[in-house]
């Protein structure tokens, strides 16, 4: 390797968990400490700035939530899947980190009575989107930032491509990399790794996630032997902008705004009578999904099918000051200004449930490795996220890994040398993607990876069409082996970089396409026309996705149900 570098803990991923996480760590050793934040972006480029609508959490209490409703609707939401001692921790945790940002300086919408600011969010029973306008996500990155300069804890890494999680004698060992701007292999020695690189939401061609999210440190954990949980469940967003996919915050329908047919019918009547617009994400997704498909919806010049998010009848004030970016990109994007006319959305994808398994506070199962956040499985949502639970679950599983770890550190060896075999093996693989020879294009092969997980593995999906993107996958990283990485040079090669993110793409879309085939029941985000109920019987269990040669080997575990009892989920 040509650079090392060294470090107490390193944390690989700078958005919302990673810096909660490094701002814990830091105010709890009170400087001692050593931190190294490694991103493949300008540190406040990470995708947790795109979050918009709310930060779910009970705070009015005296109004009539209770942490004991928010349990509820997360477990019904998770169509029973979440664990339910993660959730109960979850909800008692999430208030005080609402508050604490608060003290640290979040401009977060206020009332009237200058109480903090919340919003009705689909599947809640009470509205607890904790909100900063339809940026929350952007102001309460800034507000992180803005406390870890309080300390001289930390270096940052930006533009840092980890291409390896290193694990030697079953422990934590160290991470190989490429510095993208100058080009030098890099190795990392610490002690403790959290790993907080986010989720993979570019599996799709229609999602609204930054291209840069393309699931390393889900693909490089799996690959170092940790197991990721429930990835067959991913999550479509009912409101993706038509065609670009960027995301329509469900802000837009907790502020009042209605989804309508080319009929001109508010059409959830007919699947969420109670809720309506604000049904969990699933159901809204498949309802959408169906009025497509009976020839209710509308279609562009060029053959997108969209329905209409209608906010017309809330008039100006309420979208200047609730939701200007909502404003502000639809004029930007497609000259549509929403005060006028409805928005053309349709389901898109936006998150992933899965990711690496991890106990209730975020440890794996690889000593001195922890997860937290989107890149982390630590089963809060289980087979649907309620909206508004994601920025909550990064600062509340930030935080407890940062105190885990400070718990853990004075326990550690110091970073050990790293793995010869290790960094050999990961440079090589670098060498042998760059030194590629064929007559494969890389960008056609992400195109088509994204085609057909766009086309199969949908809202709706089925065996067979399963099983088609299944092989089409894996001609796919056959076919890659075939792709040359045209540019040779060493500085910014981003043509290398996009070459090992669809090896880590590919990873991840045969574990979430296989677990797909082998559940056989429909439970939340995973809808199966051939197997349409749910079957407790044989599923209400969590999926363990092993890597193996030959493809991903399952086992499975045990759902923590120690509150609620699996039910009929209606609304
Ligand atoms: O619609 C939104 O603002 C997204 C929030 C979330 O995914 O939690």
């Amino acid at each position: 390797m040509d650079r090392e570098l060294r470090h107490d803990v390193v944390i690989l991923g700078a958005g919302l968990a990673g810096l909660r996480a490094a701002v814990e760590i830091s105010r709890r050793m009170e400087g001692r400490v050593d931190i190294g934040i490694v991103s493949k972006v300008q540190l406040m480029r990470a995708h947790s700035v795109c979050a918009e609508g709310g930060t779910a959490a009970v705070l009015r209490e005296d109004l009539g939530d209770s942490r004991e409703l928010h349990a509820w609707d997360t477990v019904k939401g998770s169509d029973f899947l979440a664990d339910q001692d993660v959730v109960q921790t979850f909800v008692d945790t999430i208030p005080k980190e609402i508050r604490q940002l608060d003290h640290w300086g979040i401009p977060w919408t206020r009332d009237d009575d200058g109480y903090i600011s919340q919003r009705p969010f689909g599947g809640h029973s009470y509205p607890r989107a904790t909100l900063a306008a339809d940026k929350t996500g952007f102001f309460e990155m800034q507000t992180l930032y803005d406390q870890l300069q309080r300390y001289r804890t930390f270096t940052r890494y930006d533009e840092l491509f980890v291409t390896d999680i290193l694990v030697h004698d079953g422990s934590f060992a160290g991470l190989a990399g490429l510095d993208m701007g100058t080009g030098e292999t890099v190795a990392i020695r610490g002690k403790a790794l959290l790993v907080a690189s986010g989720g993979g939401g570019t599996l799709y061609g229609f999602t609204t996630y930054s291209q840069t999210v393309t699931g390393d440190g889900m693909a490089m954990a799996y690959r170092a032997g940790l197991p990721l949980e429930d990835m067959e469940f991913l999550q479509f967003h009912p409101t993706g902008l038509v065609p670009s996919g960027i995301l329509m915050t469900e802000a837009c329908r907790g502020e009042g705004g209605y989804l309508k047919n080319n009929r001109g019918e508010r059409f959830m009547a007919g699947y969420a009578p109670k809720l309506m617009e604000l049904a969990p994400r699933d159901m809204v997704s498949r309802a959408e999904t169906e009025e497509i498909l009976a020839g209710r919806g509308f279609r562009t010049a060029d053959g997108q099918d969209y329905l209409e998010l209608d906010l017309t009848h809330l008039g100006a004030d309420r979208i200047n000051t609730r939701l200007p970016l909502i404003r502000e990109v639809t004029i930007k994007f497609l000259g549509l200004d929403p005060i006028e006319r409805p928005i053309p959305i349709r389901p898109v994808a936006h998150y992933s449930m899965g990711g690496i398994e991890t106990d209730i506070d975020g440890r794996t199962r690889v000593p001195n490795i922890w997860a937290a956040g989107e890149a982390a499985c630590v089963s809060l949502h289980g087979a649907n996220r309620l909206g508004s639970n994601s920025t909550a679950e990064c600062l509340v599983w930030g935080g407890i890994t940062g105190r885990e770890i400070v718990a853990a550190l004075p326990g550690l060896a110091a970073a050990a040398p790293l793995p010869a075999a290790g960094t050999a093996a990961a440079e090589e693989r670098v060498r042998q993607v760059l030194a590629r020879q064929g007559d494969e294009n890389l960008y056609e092969l992400r195109r088509e990876l994204r085609a057909t997980m766009d086309a199969d593995v949908g809202v709706f999906r089925s065996g067979d069409d399963l099983a088609t993107a299944l092989a089409t996958i894996r001609q796919i990283r056959e076919r890659a082996r075939r792709a040359p990485v045209a540019d040779k040079s060493r500085v910014y090669n981003s043509n290398l970089v996009h070459a090992l993110e669809l090896e880590n793409l590919v990873d991840l879309a045969e574990v979430t396409v296989a677990g797909a085939l082998a559940r056989e029941e429909s439970r939340g985000a995973h809808a199966r026309r051939d197997f349409p109920t749910r079957d407790d019987e044989r599923w209400l269990r969590h999926t363990l996705a092993f890597h193996a040669a030959d493809g991903p080997r399952f086992e499975h575990k045990p759902v923590t149900v120690d509150m609620w009892k699996p039910v009929e989920r209606t609304y």
